[in-house]
């Protein structure tokens, strides 16, 4: 399938910044910059300001997602939130199995799993996060713990499900770090891992999914990233805290 029948999507992680006051500010600011995007934008945002964020992009072309959710739909799980509270809240989208949530929270593939799932079942649409570390890297093994993170975040995924997920290829070097994967590094993996999906679905279910880039992507290298073939859209961290770089960045994915 060629690229342009995808669906271009730039989402942005606000990671842990951002009250509901603030939120709100920062999204009245990017409505109008957007407004006539030819991609799907999406605000991924903390917990405490989604229902705020929901109510502040109604009308517009924005679109919201939270950055993680549980498995279970209620129970004693303190600290936790269900699929039923963002979707009661009107939350489409969700991030999962980012490498902050891997690394300092000790989510793994299993958990990423049953979360991808849960998600699907409940209609939020997840962003499902896979890379490698700098060393896997220097190792050559970047192939391998890719196929092994797609193999297992996704199991147990239908084939119809998969229409409703989106893959993020961030390369854990690259986050927050200003060390962007070159287009081609970014270009090369894409392709693996659509490579993978087709090996595990098919060709035409793997052409349909939207995998995007992330890591320290910006205003200034988001046309080259997103000039490439398998390089559908963005995950954007740091860049989505400032309306223009973050509109900018929206601009490059809608020609
Ligand atoms: P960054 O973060 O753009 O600040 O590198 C990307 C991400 O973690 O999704």
């Amino acid at each position: 399938m060629d690229k342009a029948k995808r669906k271009a999507i730039i989402a942005g992680n606000w990671k842990m910044n951002k009250t509901p006051s603030e939120a709100k500010a920062l999204l009245e600011e990017i409505k109008p910059l957007v407004s006539d995007a030819d991609c799907e934008v999406i605000a991924c945002v903390p917990y405490v300001d989604l229902a705020a964020a929901v109510e502040t992009v109604k009308g517009s072309n924005v679109k919201i997602g939270a950055e993680n959710v549980h498995w279970e739909e209620k129970g004693a799980f303190t600290g936790e939130i269900s699929t039923g509270m963002l979707k009661e809240i009107g939350v489409e989208y969700v991030v999962l199995g980012h490498s902050e949530r891997r690394q300092y929270f000790g989510e793994t593939d299993e958990t990423v799993n049953k979360r991808t799932k849960a998600a699907l079942a409940a209609g939020l649409k997840p962003i499902v996060c896979v890379g490698e570390l700098l060393w896997e890297r220097e190792c050559d093994i970047t192939e391998e713990v890719i196929a092994r993170q797609i193999k297992l975040d996704l199991w147990d995924v239908t084939e119809d499900e998969l229409k409703n997920v989106v893959i993020a290829y961030e390369p854990v070097w690259a986050i927050g770090t200003g060390k962007t994967a070159t287009a081609d590094q970014a270009e090369e993996v894409c392709a693996f891992i659509r490579a993978q999906l087709a090996k595990l679905y098919n060709q035409a279910a793997a052409d349909a999914v939207t995998i995007q880039y992330g890591g320290s992507m910006n205003d200034g290298n988001a046309d080259e990233l997103l000039g490439k073939t398998n390089v559908d859209g963005g995950l954007i961290g740091g860049a989505s805290l400032v309306a223009e770089k973050f509109a900018a960045i929206v601009k490059a994915a809608s020609k």
